[in-house]
């Protein structure tokens, strides 16, 4: 159909446009309201965690002190415990969410109790507490060093916590070289990943749908910055297990929404003339086989990895190393 290029037509257009733009804002301010409970249910969840995590540092279990033993003090090291606890919790949405919403993309939906349009409200609230944890986990984590550094003036101090937690490339010491930049992808990645349904009246419902796919990789990234530098599942003990095992259900329903998307579109088989409408491009098509035998592999690595114990975690060494792994700015 041509554009109606009449003044009213313009004008109509332009209403309808300033319209959505307004419904997206309303959307938005709907969904934040609306995730209130939820927000409030993940600091119910992190308080609890930082709870367990202060208990272990005090009765000398804790991982975190095996790793660095100069944190061997709750009292002074809560910003860290906040942080992971955040951590923690904000990996815990992004597992709920992202099942969520694997299983509105996928043959899950068809068979659910719960109606298609509760489970897409659950996945929006969720996916903006996501976000906030996130942002929380690594805000803490700036706090804290912005605490640590005292032999630096205020700016600098503020400069240090600020760049290390949030600038690429900037931490400087240990795996945190790699780590910490992967954690901040997810971070980056995850807000404008996230945020953009509320623009999709703007971008499209075809560019929105096709950017929103990318969002597990923002899942990926945090599962291994997770792996790499989480200090209470360095070790190849139960938490290490635990986290492996849930990614079996996400790795599973990935598998799942490839083989049998919900939108018939989506579906990876050839052209069937007989069913009619939009079909894949071959390069998606493509992509899409690519991403089964992908997908298909983690599903048998994770349970290799479950069932040999070769989970990648250290043994928990009898003696603790005493090294201070991030020197204080300033230190000679
Ligand atoms: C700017 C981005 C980020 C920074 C600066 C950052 C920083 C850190 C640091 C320093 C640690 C090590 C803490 C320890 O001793 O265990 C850590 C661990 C962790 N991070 Fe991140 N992170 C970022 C993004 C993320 C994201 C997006 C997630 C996903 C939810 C995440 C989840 C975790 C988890 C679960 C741990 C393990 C905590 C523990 O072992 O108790 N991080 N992060």
């Amino acid at each position: 159909m041509l554009p109606d290029t009449t003044p009213e037509g313009a004008e109509a257009t332009a209403s309808r446009g300033r319209g959505r733009r307004g419904a997206d804002r309303v959307a938005l301010r709907g969904d934040l309201r609306a995730a209130v409970p939820d927000a409030a249910a993940a600091l119910v969840v992190t308080a609890g965690v930082f709870v367990f995590l202060y208990v272990r540092m005090d009765s000398g279990a804790s991982a975190t002190v095996a790793v660095m033993p100069f944190m061997d003090d709750s009292r002074t090291y809560w910003m860290y415990l906040l942080s992971q606890a955040f951590g923690w919790s904000g990996l815990l949405w992004a597992w709920g969410t992202v099942m969520l919403g694997l299983l509105l993309s996928g043959p899950g939906v068809a068979r659910s109790p719960v109606s298609r349009q509760v489970l897409e409200r659950w996945h929006r609230t969720t996916s903006l507490t996501t976000m906030a944890l996130m942002a929380a986990h690594a805000i803490m984590f700036a706090a804290e060093l912005v605490r640590y550094e005292t032999k630096l003036g205020w700016i600098d101090r503020l400069w240090a916590g600020f760049a290390d937690s949030f600038v690429p490339g900037w931490y400087d010491s240990g795996t945190g070289r790699t780590a910490i930049p992967i954690g901040q992808g997810a971070l980056y990645l995850a807000v404008p990943l996230g945020l953009l349904f509320y623009v999709r009246h703007r971008i499209g419902p075809n560019a929105w749908r096709r950017l929103h796919r990318f969002v597990i990789v923002v899942y990926v990234l945090s599962v291994w910055h997770t792996l790499l530098y989480g200090t209470n599942v360095w070790y190849d003990e139960w938490p290490r297990t635990v986290l492996w095992l849930l990614q079996l259900p996400i790795a599973a329903l990935f598998l799942l929404r490839l083989v049998r998307p919900a939108r018939r579109a989506e579906r990876l088989g050839g052209p069937d003339r007989r069913a009619g409408g939009p079909r894949q491009s071959w390069v998606g098509r493509a992509a899409g086989r690519v991403a089964v035998v992908l997908v298909g592999a983690t599903v048998v690595g994770v349970i290799a990895v479950v069932v040999s114990g070769h989970d990648g975690g250290r043994a928990r060494p009898a003696d603790p190393p005493a090294a201070v792994p991030h020197e204080q700015e300033g230190t000679p």
